[in-house]
């Protein structure tokens, strides 16, 4: 099976990495029309924005795919896959055979329960950090658990927590305390069960694999900046840079990745009869060199994207078709050798409470960088902050200190009230 020639596509979403994706069906030979659900101010320079259809409304996306003709859903976030979006559509005589690139909500437990995507992994004997999980009524045998460990202390919240989900504490008294937090319901029903687990130290990086289930393409390795302070300092966000490729993720590291990792997922799921198209995004810790995961993610990462898909030369819309039609072994994807830096500008007081609708000014200065929109919207011609992350600005150049000198040249043209940005990212690495 195949899509047809000239595609018309939805896209779920409305965040950078949506901008990112986006941009690259916009650059494919075989798109008919792109419609983006919910979109943002850049997606809108791609395609046609829908504004009103929320990713989660199952049933006004079947309603918009029949009206539009459209014949391939991509679901940029993780909320619709793990609410079911994929399961809805193969269950629907009149949308079954419209593809929809992400997973099953068998699939997406790998990000949607902690538990699930832990368990897995030991059935599979794939390295991660040693855990144990405890339901709300075993609190008692959750603070025994963690007398087996040294500090820090390693807590995390079962469900989707849009990130938050995850506490680490110095003091065994602390880690208490914040067993009685996420049992106590802070986290909703994500809080149901907890898992504790061993603390890895080592850097973290990104790697992604596009799969049909059974074939997988290797996609570039990222390395995001989560914290929003210079040095790795202060809050945990969304991700305020990322670097693509890794310099640490050498050939050597990256075969233990494949082999102790990424082929005993993809094998582990085929055994575990779990059907998935979409992507899967290894949150992984090198530890002296070893590979642990820290987490499955079932999207893509955000801003990984934004320098994983500027670094991608194939046809976009091929490799879905692959994804889609367990045909991925017959696809070529080509990858550019040149490096990729993005810097993300968020508006002033995130990842705490920050003002959005402030005039973005200097965007369409900017010169050989590409700007991928976050948080913002389009108003009559005036662009305009909607979020935290408000754009982020991607360089590609022979070394990453030239894509980071690119990208903090060019940010200088960009400004709204407030503005801030890491000014050392990729720092660690040159
Ligand atoms: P997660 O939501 O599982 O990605 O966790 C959020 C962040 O917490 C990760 O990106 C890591 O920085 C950190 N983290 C999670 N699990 C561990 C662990 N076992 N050891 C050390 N850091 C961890
Ligand atoms: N940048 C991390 C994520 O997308 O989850």
């Amino acid at each position: 099976m195949k899509l047809p020639h000239a595609v018309n596509v939805l896209l779920l979403g409305s965040g950078g990495r949506e901008h990112a994706i986006a941009k690259k069906i916009a650059e494919s030979q075989r798109l008919s029309k792109l419609y983006i659900a919910t979109g943002n101010g850049g997606t809108a320079s791609c395609g046609i924005n829908v504004p009103d259809l929320s990713p989660v409304n199952f049933g006004g996306i079947k309603q918009f795919v029949i009206s539009n003709n459209i014949n391939l859903v991509v679901v940029g976030p993780e909320e619709p896959l793990v609410k079911g979006i994929a399961d809805y559509f193969q269950n629907d005589s009149d949308i079954y055979h419209i593809p929809v690139i992400g997973p099953t909500m068998a699939g997406a437990r790998l990000e949607g329960s902690k538990s699930f995507a832990k368990d897995f992994m030991v059935r599979h004997n794939i390295p991660t950090a040693a855990y144990k999980s405890f339901t709300k009524d075993k609190a008692d045998e959750a603070c025994a658990f963690l007398e087996t460990f040294e500090a820090p202390y390693v807590l995390k919240a079962d469900g989707l927590a849009a990130g938050k989900g995850v506490l680490i504490e110095n003091d065994i008294e602390s880690a208490k305390n914040a067993v009685k937090t996420i049992l106590g319901g802070q986290f909703g029903m994500a809080g149901n069960s907890i898992v504790i687990e061993q603390f890895l130290s080592g850097i973290e990086l990104s790697v992604f694999v596009a799969t049909d289930g059974k074939n997988y393409k290797l996609l570039p390795e990222a390395k995001d900046y989560k914290r929003i302070g210079e040095g790795d300092q202060g809050l945990n966000t969304g991700g305020m840079g990322a670097v693509s490729p890794v310099p640490f993720a050498d050939k050597e590291f990256m075969d233990k990745v494949v082999n102790r990792i990424i082929e005993p997922t993809i094998n582990g799921l085929i055994e575990d009869k779990i059907e998935y198209n979409g992507f899967i995004f290894f949150g992984l810790m090198n530890c002296g060199g070893e590979p642990y995961v820290i987490e499955y993610n079932v999207r893509m990462g955000d801003p990984e994207s934004e320098v994983v898909f500027p670094r991608i030369e194939s046809d976009i819309i091929d490799l879905f078709e692959g994804i889609a039609f367990k045909s991925l072994d017959k696809k070529e994807l080509i990858i550019s050798p040149l490096k990729a830096v993005t810097v993300m500008c968020t508006s002033g007081g995130y990842p705490g409470d920050y003002r959005k609708g402030l005039t973005i000014e200097g965007v369409n200065s900017v010169e050989n960088s590409i700007v991928y929109h976050a948080g913002t919207k389009l108003e009559k011609g005036v662009l305009y902050t909607s979020g935290g992350r408000v754009l982020c600005v991607t360089s590609l150049g022979d070394s990453i200190q030239e894509c980071a000198a690119k990208s903090y040249a060019q940010i200088e043209k960009i400004s709204f009230e407030d503005m801030y940005y890491r000014r050392d990212i990729t720092k660690d690495l040159i």
